[in-house]
Parts: C-alpha cells; sequence; structure tokens
C-alpha cells in the first residue's frame, strides 16, 4: 500500500535542500509499500507558498525531478521551522499518471496540501457535494476530495485551527486512512491522523526526552454549523469546538524534529523513540509540540500514548552486501529461526514457553476449535502447520483466508480462539477478520512480525515471530518464522499430555538442528540457479506434494507468480487424478516434493502417474534418496527433518528459484509489478 512520510523540523536549523534529502530518503524506505509514483510538498522558496513535485515511477524519478527543481527552490536557503510531507503510491483509484500522483492540493494555489494511504470509500458522495459548492476537481483520485474537503471547512470557520479543520474532515470521510496535512495558512504546523491504516510519529530531541507518553485531549460534543451532512445521520458526530485547545507541551526541549510515518524502517535513521497512533488520534504539531486529540473519552482508552523504544537496528533495514531485499532475507533465515525461538524453546529441558500467551493457555486448551485467518504467505504458514496443530491440540482446527472468511460472515462463538497471521500486522483483510471475530466474543491471539501493529495492539495475546523487518515484497523469512511460531503454539499445548512426550521431544530436537539444516540447503543456491535457467523461458510450472509438503507447493507457486510473472499452480497431489493431471505433457515443467513421511508412497503413486504422461518432474527430495531420484528428470535434495518441520526446509529452495527465475527474466525483484508489501486496503 502507500507509503506516508512527513518531516517538521522546529528550532533545528536545516538548509531547503536537507529536508528534501530527508524526505526522499524516508520515502525510499517505504517503496516497498507502493512504487507507482511518488511526491513531495515543501515550502517553496519565498516561504509563503507550497511547492509540489511528483513524478510518476520509483522514487528515483522524483529525486531527478527534485533536482531540476533546485534553482525554483533556492536550495541553500536555511529553514528553521519547516513541514513537508511526502507520499509514495500504490495505485487504487485512478492509473498511476502525475496527476493522480500525491499530495493532492484544495486548489491551484496550494492552500492545502494533503497525503493519503487507504481508501476513501464514501469519496463519491463527498466529491459531489463539493461540485456544488463549486469545487473543480483535477484527479480520479478519492484523496483529492479530502483536500477541497478541508479547503471548503476553512471558508466555512476561518478561525478553526489547523487540527479543528482536520478533525471536521475526517468525521465525513468512511473507508480506511493514515492522513498528512500542509498548509500554506498554517505555516510550520503538522496535522496527522489516521483509521484503519497505520500510522507513526518519530521524535527527536537534541536532550533527552522529558517523558515517556504524551496525554490525550478529549473534545466535548459541541453543535457544528457544518453543511455537510452526506448520510443525514441524526448522531453523526460533532465537532470539538471546546474542550481541547489546551496544548500541551510534552518536550523540554524545544529543539525538535517529528518524523510522521506508515511505518518504523522510515525514521529509524532518525530516532529510535516513536508513538504509535490508534484509529481515530489526531496529532497536531504546533510551534514544535505535538498534541493528541481525540473526540471523546472510549471505555477502556488507557488516555495516554507511550512513546516506545524501537528495537530496530539501522542496519537490519540495508541490503548490506546483497543485491536485493528478498536475497538478504532468504539467507537471513539461518538466523531469523533462531530469533523466533529465542528465550522461548529450552533445548535442555525440552520445554517451550510463549511469554505473551502463556496466561491464556488454559482457556484455549477449553475452546471449542481453533481458527487460523491470514492471507497470501501468512494464510500458507497456517496450512503448514495445520495437521501438527490438529496432533498435537486434538482440537478441530480451521484454516481460513481472511477475505473469504469475512465474505462468508462464518460463525464465531465466544469459546473460539482465533489466531490472525501476518507479517505487517496491518494487512486490511485480516484486521477485519479480526474485528468481526472480537465482536463475537472469541479470543483473539496475533502472530505478528511487526511490534505495535493493528494486529498486535488489537489481539488480546500473541507471538510477535521477531523474524526482523521484511523489506522484499515477497515474504520470505516471515513464512518460515510464522511456521515455526505455530509449531512453539503446539508444542505448548501438548506439554502436559504424556502420551505426546516423544514426538514433542523429537520435534523440540527438530528445532534445535534447523539452523545448520537450512545453512545446508541455502548452499543449493548455484544448482537452484542453473535449474532457473531451464525453466525461466517457460509460460508455467506446476508444484504437487502433499501432507506436511503441501504448503510448500502453494507458497512456491505464489511466489514464482508474483516474482516471475510466470503461471504456476501449487498442486495437491492427491487431487492429480481428479483434473490437474490432464496438464501433463512431455513439455509441461513439473515439480513434485516427495520425502519419506508417511505420505511418501502416496507421493510415489503420483510421481509414476506423472512419469507414465511423459512428465519429466524435479524432484525435491530427502538428501540421499536414490530411490526417488532414479524417477526424475531432476532432483534437489535437502536434508531430513522431522516430518512436521520438514516445509521450512523444502520451501527454501522454491525462495531460491522464484528469486532466480525473476532475475534471469529482468523482473524487479524487491517491487514485483503491481504488488505493495502491506496491502492495508480490502
Ligand atoms: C507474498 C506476500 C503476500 C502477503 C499477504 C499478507 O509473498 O507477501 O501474500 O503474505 O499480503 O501480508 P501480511 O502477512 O503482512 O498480512
Amino acid at each position: 500500500m502507500c507509503g506516508i512520510f512527513a518531516y517538521l523540523n522546529n528550532l533545528t536549523p536545516k538548509k531547503r535542500a536537507e529536508i528534501l534529502e530527508l524526505l526522499v530518503n524516508g520515502l525510499k524506505r517505504l517503496e516497498y509499500r507502493g512504487y507507482d509514483s511518488a511526491g513531495v510538498a515543501v515550502d517553496a522558496a519565498n516561504s509563503k507558498d507550497i511547492a509540489i513535485i511528483k513524478k510518476t515511477g520509483k522514487v528515483a524519478l522524483l529525486e531527478e525531478a527534485i533536482k531540476n527543481k533546485s534553482n525554483e527552490l533556492d536550495m541553500d536557503d536555511i529553514v528553521d521551522v519547516h513541514c513537508g510531507i511526502a507520499h509514495t503510491r500504490w495505485a487504487t483509484h485512478g492509473v498511476p499518471s502525475e496527476v493522480n500522483c500525491h499530495p493532492h492540493r484544495s486548489d491551484e494555489g496550494n492552500g492545502f496540501v494533503v497525503v493519503h494511504n487507504g481508501i476513501i470509500t464514501n469519496y463519491k458522495e463527498v466529491k459531489v457535494f463539493l461540485e456544488k459548492k463549486g469545487f473543480c476537481f483535477e484527479s480520479e483520485t478519492d484523496t483529492e476530495v479530502i483536500a477541497k474537503l478541508i479547503s471548503h471547512f476553512y471558508q466555512q470557520h476561518p478561525n478553526f485551527s489547523f487540527r479543528e479543520l482536520v478533525e471536521s474532515v475526517v468525521q465525513q470521510l468512511e473507508g480506511a486512512f493514515a492522513l498528512c496535512f500542509k498548509s500554506k495558512y498554517f505555516p510550520g504546523e503538522c496535522v496527522a491522523t489516521r483509521r484503519g491504516s497505520p500510522l507513526l510519529v518519530g521524535i527527536k530531541t537534541v536532550t533527552r526526552l522529558a517523558t515517556d507518553h504524551v496525554p490525550i485531549l478529549y473534545g466535548k460534543d459541541a453543535d457544528t454549523n457544518s453543511d455537510f451532512r452526506p448520510h443525514g445521520r441524526a448522531d453523526y458526530p460533532t465537532l470539538p469546538r471546546t474542550g481541547s485547545t489546551s496544548e500541551f507541551e510534552p518536550l523540554e526541549d524545544k529543539q525538535v524534529e517529528y518524523f510522521f510515518a506508515s511505518d518504523a524502517s522510515a525514521i529509524i535513521e532518525h530516532t529510535n523513540r516513536v508513538i504509535y497512533f490508534e484509529d481515530d488520534d489526531v496529532a497536531a504539531v504546533k510551534n514544535g509540540r505535538l498534541s493528541i486529540h481525540r473526540l471523546r473519552r472510549g471505555g477502556d482508552d488507557p488516555h495516554k500514548r507511550e512513546i516506545h523504544t524501537l528495537k530496530m537496528e539501522l542496519q537490519q533495514i540495508m541490503k548490506g552486501s546483497y543485491d536485493y531485499f528478498m536475497q538478504k532475507e532468504i539467507f537471513e533465515q539461518p538466523d531469523s529461526v533462531v530469533n523466533t525461538m529465542r528465550g522461548r524453546v529450552n533445548f535442555e529441558t525440552k520445554s517451550v514457553t510463549l511469554g505473551g500467551i502463556k496466561d491464556y493457555i488454559p482457556e484455549i486448551k477449553r475452546c471449542r476449535r481453533l481458527m487460523l485467518i491470514g492471507c497470501g504467505t501468512s494464510y500458507h504458514s497456517a496450512i503448514a502447520t495445520r495437521q501438527l496443530l490438529e496432533e498435537l491440540t486434538e482440537l478441530p482446527v480451521m484454516v481460513e483466508l481472511a477475505s473469504d472468511f469475512l465474505d462468508r460472515t462464518t460463525p464465531v462463538f465466544r469459546d473460539d480462539v482465533c489466531f490472525f497471521i501476518s507479517q505487517s500486522g496491518e494487512t486490511a483483510d485480516t484486521l477485519m477478520a479480526l474485528r468481526y471475530c472480537k465482536q463475537r466474543g472469541a479470543l483473539i491471539v496475533g502472530i505478528t512480525n511487526t511490534v505495535g501493529s493493528s494486529i498486535c495492539r488489537e489481539s488480546h495475546c500473541g507471538v510477535h515471530i521477531n523474524a526482523g523487518p521484511e523489506i522484499g515484497v515477497a515474504s520470505t523469512k516471515a513464512y518460515t518464522s510464522q511456521f515455526i511460531s505455530l509449531v512453539m503454539f503446539a508444542l505448548v499445548m501438548s506439554e502436559d499430555r504424556l502420551s505426546m512426550k516423544q514426538r514433542r521431544e523429537e520435534i523440540i530436537e527438530g528445532l534445535k538442528n534447523l539452523q545448520s539444516q537450512i545453512r545446508e540447503v541455502l548452499k543449493l543456491d548455484n544448482e537452484v540457479r542453473t535449474l532457473a535457467e531451464d525453466l525461466y523461458k517457460k509460460k508455467s510450472l506446476l508444484i504437487m506434494g502433499r501432507g506436511f509438503n503441501f504448503a510448500t507447493c502453494l507458497e512456491g507457486a505464489l511466489k514464482v507468480k508474483e516474482l516471475t510473472y510466470m503461471h504456476s499452480e501449487g498442486i495437491m497431489a492427491g487431487e492429480l487424478k481428479h483434473g490437474p493431471l490432464a496438464l501433463i505433457d512431455e513439455s509441461m515443467p513439473v515439480m513434485m516434493i516427495i520425502m519419506k513421511d508417511p505420505v511418501y508412497t502416496k507421493c510415489m503413486n503420483a510421481l509414476q502417474q506423472v512419469t507414465a504422461r511423459d512428465g519429466k518432474p524435479i524432484i525435491i527430495c530427502q538428501e540421499g534418496d536414490q530411490e526417488t531420484m532414479a524417477f526424475g528428470h531432476k532432483s534437489l535434495q535437502v536434508p531430513k527433518t522431522v516430518d512436521c518441520l520438514q516445509g521450512v526446509l523444502t520451501v527454501i529452495p522454491m525462495q531460491l528459484l522464484s528469486f532466480h527465475i525473476a532475475v534471469l527474466k529482468g523482473c524487479n525483484v524487491d517491487c514485483p509489478r503491481n504488488l505493495a508489501k502491506s496491502v492495508t486496503v480490502e
């Protein structure tokens, strides 16, 4: 999804060139969220106007466009107080064109400018209303209504503060949004807000912060003179004209810089002190002071927003010696899986503790069923571990795609335990499903990689998978860490079952050896690249398997599709004769995953069926398994581990294969076309 970034300096002098560089660097860190176009808005050289620079394509092109404007912008001008906003776009409404790029503006004079991540679902109604008021629209986006609507309120209420104007606007919006506003009528001020899309602020001061939180200021309901009632609802929220005007000064230090961003990767090089905003928080910076406002007090609202210290390191979000983030992330897996287990699996006592859910384990053990819900790769991690969860918990386990789960309005009960699996913790479908289950009283368990994310904050309990930041759009290390987190959960659930002692111990032993075994698998890199050379001109790739390795087929096919734009399908080998066998001939590329596990004989039957139709399968099998390799056209051998963990090792050759095919085809590995890392719209 789109990435938004805003910067505000107060009494920390900077050249305009530095401010622009800072904005562009922020966008580069967020580029994985969308790369159809990019734009910035900063004060123009005379500081009375706002200059907007936009460019379709990647942030590097925007950088070039900024250089071309250096004369107009007076790059050496030193600016003590300045607010700049920036955006990188993943197109939802309107094609990727310059006019549809953000920031969007209220008028030709750039009175108000705004950047937006999300979707405004009632934008058509708002647009009709504004058109009647004489506003003319220049883009096809939903966002432009926001810029025009704030201008409309400004005309109506010239005495409103910037923050009050933004509050007036967001009361009229439906859908999901994170927004940052800048205005030439309120120089040096920035107002930001969110509902459904992520947003945080990084705070950097010269001296230590005098506080570890920012209290919330609440509005009192009062009459509004707003003439805009798109739904004519009697209970429409009203403007906070009184009660919240006192400014809170959270910081002793006046020399302060604020960084608003969609996620922490954009700000970690500047500061590790952040506040995560909640839905409907309106954050305003004026005279260097940050204040957070809400319309009214909520039941379980903590009345303050903590300042968190990020644990992330800058080098974690750099490519290092690798050419691509995805490549780096594949090769990080020997360490990321250990980080997932660190402090949780005790290999000596053969025990597992998950601090984030331990208090809820008795309740979970009493539940009616477990539901695992996610999208894409995260959903595949649920498929990969379902069988083990069924075995070790002896509970019914449902695995659901979040979108389909919501479409079906699936019955959910108070005694259900619902797991929401998400790398980003912000995926809109998964988050909506979470809220749906929470409303129905189920226990909500989050399995996420992003501390402070919405899924994390809205869960009753959960597990941070600790894989470290994942920047490549295609998920790799998050998958193996989600996989291991769910395995650890299964182990916790079965710890007092004597009958399962031996099985648990063999799995814990398997976990212990995973790091070295993943290193072994990564040594296949050259072999996989040779294989990719044979495959990269093909039109299609079928990947077959069953049992514990079926998820690898689905995940492998997803990686191939998203990175190489080649058709690929993960096929349950048991279904082969019910249709897919018709696809097989001597020219159809087929991969088969065949391990010496309980479904080995059945997989061998599928292999015979494929070779009998002249298929030339490439087999992923266990090291030294000559018997199976004899039937394959080519093979890749991976070390043997316990059956339920084998998927961690079989998926890695598929990650490498999709990566090499993408490189050979000249595809953009880290930013596949039409995709974005964090899908914050339904
Ligand atoms: C595929 C991929 C996506 C995500 C999906 C869910 O490589 O990355 O399929 O897995 O969009 O994202 P999260 O896990 O952030 O909820």
